[in-house]
């Protein structure tokens, strides 16, 4: 399997002009198994940038959500509204209303801003499901990933409301990745590793039997955790078979550079207008 990806939407951007950054995430796909787009971005710089690099979403075969929160799907108007009728992968909590975080004092809501029935009127042909999922031969959405990690916690900020009304701590059970198994190792998209980086890495191994992993790319969400989170999970990326990690979204700057300095030349930005092939 050979594919290539092009980042569409990140936080920021290198030489590009005429894109634009922006909080969110979404990678165009080419494959021997035809064209694909994990997650669509706030919603801002998807069709802008796809313009821009000259991608035509009108003729992907699906769409894959890595999970519900708004950086992610905000811009799935718009692919359905290019794409449709298109298939759109993803959990069943792809809906889920109470989904908050608070930043600087302020809880805001972070589902997808669309209701379901607006993106089926586009032509979004949803398939929600918690497992493991075969999209193309070779092409994987990984489902639920276990959590066995006891150090990578999820994050305090991110609520949700139990039956009483009171906000508690969200797993974000719906989070995954997709994975590629491409020839000459592992092809890792992350979304936002709100699973855990190191469970996820460890699933795709696990589920693909496959230990070789070429190349990750996405956010890998070790900024907003402890450091002695964050030194683990770090110890723990280099006990693992890397060729190159290129990180994205939620890595933050500071574990960016702190990734730098332990890949070195296998460290790489996973930007607006980044191109990776396998
Ligand atoms: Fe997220
Ligand atoms: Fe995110």
């Amino acid at each position: 399997m050979k594919a290539r990806a092009t980042v569409l939407c990140e936080n920021s951007i290198m030489s590009n002009l005429g894109a634009i950054a922006e909080h969110g995430w979404a990678v165009f796909l080419e494959t021997d198994c035809g064209n694909y787009l994990f997650d669509t971005g706030q919603g801002k710089g998807l069709l802008n940038n796809a313009r821009k690099f000259k991608i035509d979403l009108s003729r992907i075969k699906a769409i894959l959500i890595s999970h519900h929160h708004v950086d992610h799907t905000g811009g799935l108007l718009d692919a359905v509204s290019e794409a449709g009728p298109v298939p759109v992968y993803g959990h069943p909590d792809l809906f889920k209303r109470e989904s908050y975080i608070t930043r600087n004092g302020k809880r805001i809501q972070i589902g997808v801003p669309f209701v379901r029935e607006l993106l089926e009127s586009k032509g979004a042909e949803f398939r929600l499901n918690r497992d493991w999922t075969e999209i193309a031969p070779r092409i994987y959405m990984t489902g639920e990933i276990p959590r066995k990690m006891p150090y990578e916690k999820v994050e305090e900020a991110i609520r949700t409301k139990n039956e009483k009304g009171e906000f508690i701590e969200d797993p974000v059970i719906d989070d995954q990745a997709l994975v590629i198994e491409a020839e000459k190792g592992l092809f890792i998209v992350l979304g936002c590793a709100h699973a855990g980086l190191i469970n996820t890495l460890n699933y795709a191994i696990e589920r693909t039997g496959k230990t070789h992993i070429q190349v990750i790319i996405g956010g890998t969400h070790l900024w907003p955790v402890s450091e002695e989170q964050r030194e683990k999970s770090i110890e723990a990326l280099k006990s693992l078979h890397i060729d190159r990690i290129g990180i994205s979204h939620c890595t933050g700057l500071l574990p960016a550079i702190r990734l730098a300095q332990e890949f070195g030349e296998r460290f790489f930005f996973s930007n607006v207008g980044s191109v990776v092939e396998v």
